[in-house]
């Protein structure tokens, strides 16, 4: 079953043809950043406005690269959410469109277990039940995964996600957005040790997560360090990341631990992150587990785990055809 995933809940326009749920047949991103460069974030407005113009250009470089014309397609699969409505709406609307008109299925995936199935699309993939921790630019969340479509969200953040805490930082260091890979690339060149932050591990027991103290921390070290801090960028970068990579490091050992699973899976854009993949890499290998990291396209956002996801809910009966009644939403259901 060949699916096109489509995707616009943020600032990438992304569109994919996926093969049985595993097989990426092509995968196409139009990235925004440039767009939003001079503004430091994303702004909803543009995004939605950029997402119109490239919808149809990337969905026909999709089918092109994979060989196919419209009519090859046999099920449509599009994100419902979460991310900024009006972005959101350009891919479903498309979507729907799309499938109503050549007569086939589609369904709206969630954008979160688009991340988590993105680690099917390579081999080998884990096994279930696993442990997954998506951290990206909105979200950081702990699941419990024992089959497709069953995951239960174990743990949260209670404020920034660690993507965001990523950005915020590189912004107070005028290293521009996205930060995530700015201060990755700064940090290496820094001195972990030679700034000390704090390591948010609040409850040690709990699943959950809170990256604005440490936000905070930096924050008030550049203000008292007026006159050096930006002699000091690489060593704060270094110390920020060490305290993030700690922190979700520990937690996904940790609940893979408690629900005695041997493998677990990172996802979502600060997955790239490569001294988060060696630390988690090492750890899960010193307490006889396995790690599984999708490579660092498929760790930001993408069509290919939407086509994925798109793939598992058809085959679900609870997760069966939606109406084309069925809306976009803006925030992650809580489950
Ligand atoms: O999954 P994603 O592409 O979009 C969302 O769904 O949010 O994640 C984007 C986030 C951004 O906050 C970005 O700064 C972060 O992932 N990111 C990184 C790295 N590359 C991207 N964070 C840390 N290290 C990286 N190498
Ligand atoms: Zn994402």
């Amino acid at each position: 079953m060949k699916i096109l995933g489509i995707e616009s809940s943020c600032d990438e326009t992304a569109a994919a043809v996926v093969e049985d749920g595993v097989a990426i047949l092509s995968s196409v991103v139009a990235s925004q950043v440039d767009v939003h460069h001079p503004y430091g974030g994303v702004v909803p407005e543009l995004a939605a406005r950029k997402h119109i113009e490239n919808i149809v250009p990337v969905v026909r470089k999709a089918l092109e690269k994979a060989g196919m014309a419209a009519t090859d397609v046999d099920a449509v699969a599009v994100t419902r959410g979460p991310g900024l409505v009006g972005a959101l709406l350009v891919a479903f609307c498309f979507g729907k469109s799309f499938a109503y008109a050549l007569d086939i299925p589609w369904v709206g995936v969630d954008h979160l277990e688009g991340h988590i199935h993105s680690v099917f699309l390579e081999s080998p993939s884990p096994e279930f039940p696993f442990i997954a921790l998506l951290a990206s630019g909105g979200h950081t969340n702990l699941y419990y995964v024992s089959s497709p479509t069953r995951m239960e969200c174990l743990g949260r953040t209670f404020d920034d996600a660690a993507g965001e805490a990523f950005d915020k930082v590189a912004k107070m260091l005028g290293l521009g957005y996205p930060g995530g890979k700015a201060i990755a690339d700064l940090a290496r060149t820094g001195d972990p040790e030679k700034i000390s932050l704090p390591r948010p591990y609040l409850d040690k027991d709990a699943f959950n997560f809170s990256f604005s103290g440490l936000k905070s921390a930096v924050h008030r070290y550049i203000q008292t360090h007026p006159d050096t801090y930006l002699d000091q960028r690489a060593d704060i970068a270094a110390a920020f990341q060490a305290s993030v990579v700690d922190v979700l490091t520990f937690k996904v050992i940790h609940a893979a631990r408690d629900k005695k699973c041997r493998h677990m899976a990172l996802v979502g854009g600060v997955a790239a992150n490569q001294r988060l993949r060696e630390k988690v890499r090492e750890s899960a290998k010193a307490q006889g587990m396995t790690v599984f990291l999708p490579s660092v396209d498929l760790c930001g956002d993408n069509a290919a785990m939407i086509a994925a996801s798109g793939y598992f809910c058809l085959r679900d009966p609870d997760r069966l055809m939606e109406g084309l009644d069925q809306d976009v939403y803006s925030r992650a259901a809580r489950k």
